[in-house]
């Protein structure tokens, strides 16, 4: 695996802010630490504060401390492999930031190769890519790898600009744009499950599903993101980009080979084959205070920075389908919010009823439809649901479920970011957005933003605003969330 690695310099724009802090330094950290491979990357962080690099070490070593790695290793990781660059008052100081990673790579023996990533405020991403550009920064002597965080645009036409603009400058093989759930070892399984295996692939379409259900919950609220995401709201935070990757690898065909151009070919023609959704099969809600186990929440117009009449979505439920050969008819559900009774993300395939209820004769015999549970997190497992016989008279049927849990099999998960970030070194895209996908993704989306679709308001702590029920129901209900 080391082999795989080659030696070079992971620049971090915006590496004093909490994206850096909390999620990337620790995961490169690890990463690195896990697989042997410190030598192989040098760390040079780069915001526009005027912080020298020992605060910037100090700062690294905190925030590893605080994730609970041994203080004298990162101490000594922090010292010697992490460095630090002001990009000036303005932020725009590029080409200094020239000078600085050509004299680190000079001084390092580093040949050239470098990952750029772009951990900045939606509002200073632009900006950021012209810097990089005009400083000549899309060149490097040996490979150049940039990187995008989500969002990835606030809606079609601003991702078509951001895409024209990093084309300027980077060619799309040299593009890595972060959607963290593909970094999820449950996502990435999802293909194994249907391509490897020919009793779930088999059934794998409309003959034999009925509806899918996509949901994405979560207890907590905006965290302190106010600023954010009462620009964002649900629609564009969660199901633009998570849930429609979800939807795309529940959804594509096999792929003629195991590589990125190949996967990424079949998840964007699901996408392409999405049907326009009708905004009366929307609904959206904004969280009121309520409890969630036995702590009381706030409501979202009163967490900070949050206008006290904004009416940004925290939570959606809709309804599409795709038109294609294998999914026609099928309606696939996609639920999501913060703030709802428990965290889960989960996949559930329910498939048609057999044609026939040879039990219809017994009273209370009331046959069910099988279903495949997949959930994502936090208990990454899969569920097979099927009935039996009850041992006893008269007849009974009872559904009993087929369980595979992860952790049992495996032991802990490795983070998302770590997986992201192995790759990005490697220059393997399979797991990252392509701009075909990311555009498919807002054009089945950005739709619903000016469609007028009323926002009503659910208690923090239940499953959402009552009115989702008024949504064309799955052919045999909910699957509750509690099952
Ligand atoms: C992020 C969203 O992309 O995903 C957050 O911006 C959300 O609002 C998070 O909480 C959910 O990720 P996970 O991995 O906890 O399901």
């Amino acid at each position: 695996m080391a082999a795989e690695v080659e030696p070079h310099l992971f620049v971090i724009l915006g590496a004093t802010g909490d994206l850096s802090r909390k999620k990337l330094i620790p995961a490169l950290y690890h990463l690195l630490e896990d697989r042997n491979l410190k030598d192989r990357c040098h760390v040079l962080g780069s915001s526009r504060s005027a912080v020298d690099e020992d605060h910037f070490r100090k700062t690294a070593r905190e925030s590893l401390e605080k994730a609970g790695f041994p203080v004298e290793e990162v101490g000594e990781w922090c010292g010697a492999w992490t460095h630090y660059h002001s990009l000036g008052e303005s932020g725009k100081e590029f080409s200094s930031l020239k000078d600085r990673i050509e004299k680190l790579e000079s001084e390092l023996d580093l040949p050239g190769n470098r990952v750029l990533y772009l951990a900045l405020p939606p509002a200073a991403v632009s900006g950021a890519i012209e810097g990089l550009g005009d400083a000549g920064l899309n060149r490097a002597p040996g490979w150049n790898r940039i990187v995008m965080e989500k969002p990835f645009g606030r809606d079609l036409d601003s991702a078509r600009e951001l895409n024209v603009l990093l084309r300027r400058f980077f060619k799309e093989d040299r593009i890595y744009r972060i959607d963290h759930y593909l970094g999820k070892q449950t996502v990435q399984n999802l293909l194994v499950f249907r391509f490897a295996n020919t009793i779930f692939e088999s059934l794998w379409n409309r003959g034999h599903i009925e509806t899918v259900e996509i949901a994405v919950a979560e207890s907590l609220g905006i965290e302190g993101r106010g600023m954010y995401y009462d620009r964002s709201g649900a629609l564009r935070d969660i199901v633009q980009n998570h849930m429609m990757q979800l939807l795309a690898l529940v959804g594509m065909e096999a792929p003629p080979q195991f590589s990125s151009r190949y996967i990424r070919d079949e998840k964007v023609k699901v996408l392409q084959s999405v049907a326009e959704i009708d905004p009366r099969h929307v609904v959206l809600g904004q969280y009121e205070k309520g409890e969630i186990g036995s702590s009381k929440v706030s409501g979202y117009r009163e967490e900070e920075h949050i206008p006290s009449d904004s009416r940004t979505e925290t939570y959606a439920a809709l309804k599409l389908n795709i038109d294609n050969w294998r999914w026609q008819g099928v309606d696939f559900y996609l639920r999501t919010g913060k703030r709802l009774s428990r965290r889960v993300t989960r996949i559930v395939i329910r498939f048609r009823k057999p044609p026939l209820c040879l039990f219809k004769h017994f009273s209370g015999c009331i046959l069910n439809s099988n279903h495949i549970m997949i959930t994502l997190q936090p208990d990454e497992s899969f569920h097979i649901s099927f009935d039996v016989k009850k041992p006893e008279e008269p007849l009974r049927l009872k559904t009993e479920n087929l369980h595979f849990h992860y952790k049992e099999s495996f032991g802990p998960i490795p983070d998302s970011y770590q997986t992201l970030l192995l790759d990005i070194m490697k220059g393997d895209q399979t797991l990252f957005v392509r701009a075909d996908e990311v555009e498919a993704s807002w054009s089945i989306c950005a739709p619903l933003l000016d469609a007028g679709i009323p926002v009503h308001s659910y208690e923090a702590g239940t499953w959402g605003p009552p009115e989702a029920e008024d949504l064309p129901p799955p052919k045999g209900g909910w699957l509750p969330f509690d099952s």
